[in-house]
């Protein structure tokens, strides 16, 4: 799906290894390279707006997406709570107006979409928050010099859905542990058969011992770990983050930070290689 020159990227990774902190600090810096960009929580916990520097108040008047029944109505033709086996979805609903209705501005350029997540009542349920919020991200179009940045919550359970379709760039956090790095390798191959083109690893607080390491996770498994992504990242560690809690983004203000620096090469990379298949097609 190519819909002109803007990019989506899809962050994903175990719990805890700073997902939610690289969204914000890339949606902070995409938005101050000039990107509009739209963040996108994906998450129940909805840390992102706290770590985009909304205050209490404001993060707080929040309604997530999936409990705007209303506009799930109106959008999908169902009710959420009413029995939806064998209802008619309206499975692409026309969405483009979900930003305006209830995007937050952040900031210059910058937007947040929270969405809510609801719990799959079993496999496969196609229940009208997940036609919607699935569409939404799917169908939102994306025009030249624009940016989506979805931050999702721990595990993999997005790629089986619809949600992570029509991505073009996935950013698999990990630290240098075993078991992260082993839902990693898990997440970068349900990214691919997701058809996400490029999909790269970002190790975080990575440190002097990390190619070391990684390399002896790749003794150990068998399998060159680098060799399941396009790109390999380090981003290191930086004592600074849990001082500056809930509100992150400000590490993305000291020019001394190397983590800044780095979250900024990496926004530079995103923005360099965008649509995929621009050279593809005849538009
Ligand atoms: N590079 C880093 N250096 C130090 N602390 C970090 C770094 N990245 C994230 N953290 C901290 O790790 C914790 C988890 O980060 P978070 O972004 O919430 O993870 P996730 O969204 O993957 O669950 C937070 O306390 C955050 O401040
Ligand atoms: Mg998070």
């Amino acid at each position: 799906m190519c819909q002109g020159n803007g990019f989506r990227v899809v962050i994903t990774g175990k719990g805890g290894v700073g997902k939610t902190t690289l969204t914000s600090c890339l949606a902070t810096q995409l938005a101050r390279n000039g990107v509009m960009v739209l963040a996108v929580d994906e998450d129940p916990q909805m840390n992102l707006p706290h770590a985009l520097g909304l205050g209490i108040e404001a993060a707080g008047k929040i309604v997530p997406l999936n409990l705007n029944h209303g506009y799930i109505e109106e959008k999908t033709g169902i009710r959420p709570g009413a029995s939806g086996w064998g209802a008619m979805f309206k499975l692409n609903p026309d969405v483009n107006d979900v930003v305006k209705r209830f995007g937050v501005n952040v900031s210059n350029n910058l937007n947040l979409l929270v969405m809510g997540t609801v719990k799959q009542a079993g496999g496969g349920c196609l229940c009208a928050e997940n036609v919607l919020l699935d569409s939404t991200i799917r169908h939102l179009a994306l025009r030249d010099n624009e940016a989506i940045l979805l931050d999702t919550q721990a595990g993999v359970e997005h790629f089986g859905r619809a949600l992570a379709k029509g991505f073009n760039h996935c950013l698999v956090v990990s630290d240098d542990t075993f078991n992260a790095l082993t839902v990693a390798e898990h997440s970068a191959k349900l990214a691919r058969e997701s058809g996400i083109a490029h999909v790269s690893l970002v190790i975080n607080r990575g440190n002097q011992g990390t190619a070391e390491k990684m390399a002896r996770f790749d003794d150990y498994i068998g399998t060159g770990l680098a060799q399941n992504f396009n790109s390999v990242f380090l981003l290191p560690f930086e004592p600074r983050l849990e001082t500056l809690e809930p509100a992150v983004t400000r590490i993305m203000d000291m020019k001394d930070s190397d983590y800044g620096a780095a979250v900024a090469a990496l926004a530079s990379r995103l923005g360099s290689h965008t649509c995929e298949c621009a050279e593809n097609h005849s538009h």
